[in-house]
Parts: structure tokens; C-alpha cells; sequence
């Protein structure tokens, strides 16, 4: 039986979110219904109902969730009910060339659910990044629910399926950075916060912290940052290089996604050292470099799709080393919300004293 469950929808551009009553079919061949138990409210969300990404209006939002699966249909075998799940937007194939290749982060097929979440009328919902988990109950692919031990708490797991893997993966996946390795961090975020957390995970020696905001950088100090830079009143590029013996980072990490950032990051890694593009541009954004020092700076410039996670392998371990002490994923949660203060947390994001807003049901 299809039930109904309230959710939050973006109904058309730019228009306030509300609460309405949507209905979650029964799960399908491959898919599960999971019961959600918290859902962070990221950019993308917002990006979603300003109608940035596209017009299927209306959307469910909410991508950066906790759950447990309440129900699983035909052929389901790596889930069952009662698992407590993190959902993932990015459910691997197992056949494209890139899965065939043996690189199934890279996956060119991830999958969602085939069936439509709707309205009471019948008006077809698009579930944010194939999700939609500002809602009691949301229906996914079943490969969209990794299995992670159920003593993690739902507001700090569920962050793992969105911006705090990003940054941790934009460091420990794409950047490889290693032991010893000198990591800078331009746009201090809940993303590259998140990166300097991976950062310190892999053994940087020194952590490099780049932000506008005095406020960002005193809490990407706290989540391991070494050395801390505004680029509103200091030159980045320079900085950064007198904090690594005038040579510059062997990684650095653009977490805003902007051309001047990038290009700071560009400049400001050592010879041979790599950057990692994880912040995401809009598609007016354009960059220009002298294709000279692209050839004689050398080394690997990589973007960072979702932390170049594989959810299966990353989210328990990332969990395991949580509840370990050995990173603090609650550091990410600011603050605790309703499902009805969703706008509201739209509007604190601007504020900028938000890592996260965390939806609980
Ligand atoms: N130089 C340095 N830092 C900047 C600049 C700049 N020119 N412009 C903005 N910032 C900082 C902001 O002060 C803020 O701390 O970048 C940070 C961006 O953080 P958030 O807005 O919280 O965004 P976040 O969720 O971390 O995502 C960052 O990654 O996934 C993508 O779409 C996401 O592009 C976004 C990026
Ligand atoms: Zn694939
Ligand atoms: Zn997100």
C-alpha cells in the first residue's frame, strides 16, 4: 500500500519550500523505502529551489540523510529491514566502463528508484540528487542505502552522504594526501572543513586553512587546521607559499568553486603537487591560464565528483573511525531543526555561522 508521509517540496523557482503530504509508493524491483531519521540541509538544496540545477519543479529536497529500511522489493539482497542505512546519491552500476575498469567511484550509470514519489494529486515529484529526504519516508534505489553501524547517531551519519564525505574524499580520495604532506584548504566551509579533517586523517604535517571569514577560520582551526589564512586581507598565493619553506602545498584543495580560487590554488601548490577542484562552479564561470605553467608547474589538476567516494568501502569506515574518537563528525551538526524550519535554515546559511542544520523526524 502506498503511504503518506509529509515532506518538504521546492514547489517552483524561487518560491518558499512548505510541508505537504506526498506518497511513497511500495518499493518496486530494486528499490527500498527507507524510514528517515535525519536529513542535513545543504547548498544544493538551496541550488535546487533557486532552480539552478533544472526546472523539473516540483522537487522533494533533502539528500544528506540517515535512515533505517523499512521495506525492500523484489531482488533486494544487500539491505533488509531494520538496517540502518546512510543514503548515498551515487548507487554504482557494477557495468559501465568506468565499474568495468575497476574504478566504480567513477560510476558513468548511478541509479535511482524507477518509481515516482507524488503529490496527493498525482503531480510527480523530482527527489533532490535522486533522493528526497525531507520526508517521514522516501523510496531510493536499493543500492542507494549503505549499510553502517547502527550506534552512530543519525544526524552525524547522514551527513556522510553529502558535503562532510566530499571534503574528507576531496583529501583522502582524489588529493591522496599522505603522510607528512603539506595541504592547503581555500574555502573553509562544511566542505573544506571537511577536507582539512581528511587531511589530518592521512597524516598532514601541516594544514593550511584559507577563508574571508575570520569566523571559518577559527573553526577550521578546530577541526585541525595549522596554520590559518584570510584571503580578504592577505595575498593566499603568497602566504601559503612562506608557510611551506616558499615552495607551496603538495596539495591543495579549492572548496568555494570559483575561477580566482582556483587559480589561487593553481599558484599556490609546490611543483609537481596536485590540486583538487571539490567546490562546484556555475556554468558562466570560465579560467584562464598561461598553458606554459599548466606544462612547467606539472603534477595532477583532478576535480572531486562526491569525494570520489565508493559509499560501500567509505561510509562504514568513516563511521568506524568516528565512533573511535579518531574524527569528529558531530563538529559538522550546528544545529538541530524541525521539518517545517527548513526555509529558515535557507536563510541562516547566508549568515555564515552554520556548518550544518540537521532535520530531525
Ligand atoms: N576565498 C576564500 N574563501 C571563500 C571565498 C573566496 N573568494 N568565497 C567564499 N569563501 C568561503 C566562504 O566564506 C565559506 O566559508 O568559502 C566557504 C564556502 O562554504 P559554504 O558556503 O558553507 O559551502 P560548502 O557547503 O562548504 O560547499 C562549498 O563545495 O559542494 C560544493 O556546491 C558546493 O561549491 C560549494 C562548495
Ligand atoms: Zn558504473
Ligand atoms: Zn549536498
Amino acid at each position: 500500500m502506498p503511504q503518506q508521509v509529509q515532506g518538504v517540496i521546492a514547489p517552483g523557482k524561487n518560491e518558499p519550500v512548505r510541508v505537504e503530504t506526498i506518497i511513497v509508493p511500495d518499493p518496486g524491483p530494486g528499490e527500498a523505502v527507507v524510514k528517515v531519521q535525519a536529513c542535513g540541509v545543504c547548498h544544493t538544496d538551496l541550488h535546487y529551489k533557486q532552480g539552478g540545477i533544472n526546472d523539473d519543479f516540483p522537487f522533494l529536497l533533502g539528500h544528506e540523510a540517515a535512515g533505517v529500511v523499512e521495506s525492500v522489493g523484489e531482488g533486494v539482497t544487500d539491505v533488509e529491514p531494520g538496517d540502518f542505512v546512510i543514503l548515498n546519491w551515487r548507487a554504482v552500476c557494477g557495468r559501465c566502463r568506468a565499474c568495468l575498469r575497476g574504478r566504480p567511484w567513477y560510476c558513468f550509470d548511478t541509479h535511482n528508484a524507477r518509481q515516482k514519489m507524488t503529490l496527493e494529486d498525482g503531480t510527480e515529484l523530482s527527489p533532490a540528487l535522486g533522493i528526497g529526504a525531507f520526508a517521514e519516508k522516501t523510496l531510493v534505489a536499493a543500492g542507494q542505502c549503505t549499510k553502517v553501524d547502527p550506534v552512530a547517531s543519525p544526524a552525524v551519519a547522514g551527513l556522510l552522504g553529502c558535503g562532510v564525505m566530499a571534503g574528507i574524499g576531496a583529501a583522502i580520495n582524489t588529493g591522496q594526501v599522505g603522510r607528512g604532506d603539506s595541504v592547503a584548504v581555500i574555502g573553509c566551509g562544511g566542505v573544506g572543513d571537511a577536507a582539512v579533517v581528511g587531511a589530518r586523517l592521512a597524516g598532514a604535517a601541516r594544514i593550511i586553512a584559507v577563508d574571508i571569514d575570520d569566523r571559518k577560520l577559527a573553526t577550521a582551526k578546530k577541526m585541525g587546521a595549522t596554520h590559518t589564512v584570510n584571503s580578504a586581507s592577505t595575498d593566499p598565493v603568497e602566504a601559503i607559499r612562506e608557510l611551506t619553506g616558499g615552495f607551496g602545498a603538495d596539495v591543495v584543495i579549492e572548496a568555494v568553486g570559483r575561477p580566482e580560487t582556483y587559480e589561487q590554488a593553481f599558484y599556490a601548490r609546490d611543483l609537481a603537487g596536485t590540486v583538487v577542484l571539490v567546490g562546484v562552479p556555475t556554468p558562466e564561470m570560465k579560467i584562464e591560464l598561461p598553458l606554459l605553467d599548466v606544462f612547467g608547474r606539472g603534477g595532477a589538476l583532478k576535480s572531486s565528483w562526491y569525494g570520489d567516494c565508493l559509499p560501500s568501502r567509505d561510509f562504514p569506515m568513516l563511521i568506524d573511525l568516528h565512533q573511535q574518537g579518531r574524527i569528529d563528525l558531530g563538529a559538522f551538526v550546528t544545529e538541530t531543526i524541525g521539518l517545517g524550519d527548513v526555509e529558515k535554515a535557507f536563510a541562516r546559511m547566508h549568515e555564515g555561522d552554520v556548518l550544518r542544520s540537521v532535520v530531525r523526524f
